[in-house]
């Protein structure tokens, strides 16, 4: 007799909070256009709860977790081997389990340069970029913006501590300058900004000067809204040529995290010209 049971794989995103989480919409849609028989869940997880959570769902016979805030610098401590990409980030969002341990990978950075790249046709060779922020997305991005070969960059942070740190870090895979935002206005104009703060989101307003938005700077928020977002507004409102938010980032590392679960990459186009409709 012929076994005829269909199995269905089970995929998850671990974070708190995760209600609002599109993932699951956006790994339906992959499942859905790729002919994969999967499951995306939302699990909310304290830190206390994290580890319980991820090796629990591993035993139940779950494939593999997407992680979000607070806990990919936790998700990498737990896993038994990461990729270069997850070790440079210090963080992992995406856990593979498919050979029998925990695999740390990061996509974000890579999810950034896609949605750069080929969805906004930005060519990053030779670009001047200037990083606003110095938390936990920033180390996720630098190294592939590198990789990217871009020209100069600049972080600058509210907290020009934290930013020196993240140099010294770094300084094996990026070199770059970087400045408190009170010497925003002496910097030269850059080709591309890059809003990596979590100030939009906390409804709070940063302090940019309005120097480095000019005709020509292509602003990009990592933060994604269904309205413009605070940065996007400020932006455009300070002359900035162009600007986007990171809905693009948040399809692309989805969908690089679905390849490496599933062994087929799917195609964003129609997924980001849903969501943002
Ligand atoms: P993430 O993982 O999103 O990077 P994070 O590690 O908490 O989160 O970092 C948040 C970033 O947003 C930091 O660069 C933080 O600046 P500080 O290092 O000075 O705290 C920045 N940030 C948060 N609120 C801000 C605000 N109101 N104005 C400017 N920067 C802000």
């Amino acid at each position: 007799m012929t076994d005829t049971t269909t199995v269905i794989d089970r995929y998850a995103l671990v974070g708190h909070p995760v209600s609002h989480s599109h993932s699951p919409t956006i790994h339906r849609l992959f499942a859905r256009q790729t002919a994969q028989q999967m499951t995306y869940e939302l699990i909310d997880a304290t830190a206390e709860e994290f580890e319980v959570a991820v090796r629990g769902f591993k035993a139940a016979g779950g494939k593999g977790l997407n992680i979000t805030v607070p806990h990919k610098e936790r998700a990498l401590r737990i896993a038994s081997d990461a990729t270069p990409a997850a070790e440079q980030a210090g963080a992992a969002n995406t856990l593979d389990f498919a050979g029998g341990s925990i695999i740390a990978h990061n996509t974000d950075g890579i999810g950034l340069i896609r949605d750069l790249t080929v969805n906004l046709g930005i060519e990053l060779a030779g670009k001047d970029i200037l990083i606003l922020g110095a938390g936990g997305a920033v180390r996720g991005i630098l190294g592939p913006l590198y990789a990217a070969k871009i020209g100069r960059l600049i972080v600058a942070n509210r907290t020009l501590s934290r930013a020196s740190q993240l140099q010294q870090e770094m300084a094996e895979h990026a070199v770059f300058d970087v400045c408190g935002f009170d010497e925003l206005d002496e910097i030269p104009p850059t080709d591309i900004v890059i809003n990596a703060t979590s100030a939009g989101v906390k409804g709070e307003a940063a302090p940019f000067a309005k120097s480095i938005f000019t005709a020509e700077t292509f602003c990009y928020d990592l933060s994604y809204s269904v309205k413009d977002t605070p940065f996007v507004l400020l932006a455009r409102a300070s002359g900035a040529g162009d600007s986007a938010q990171g809905w693009g980032m948040l399809v692309e590392q989805a969908a690089e995290s679905f390849a490496i679960w599933r062994g087929v990459r799917p195609d964003t186009a129609p997924i980001l010209q849903k969501l943002q409709r």
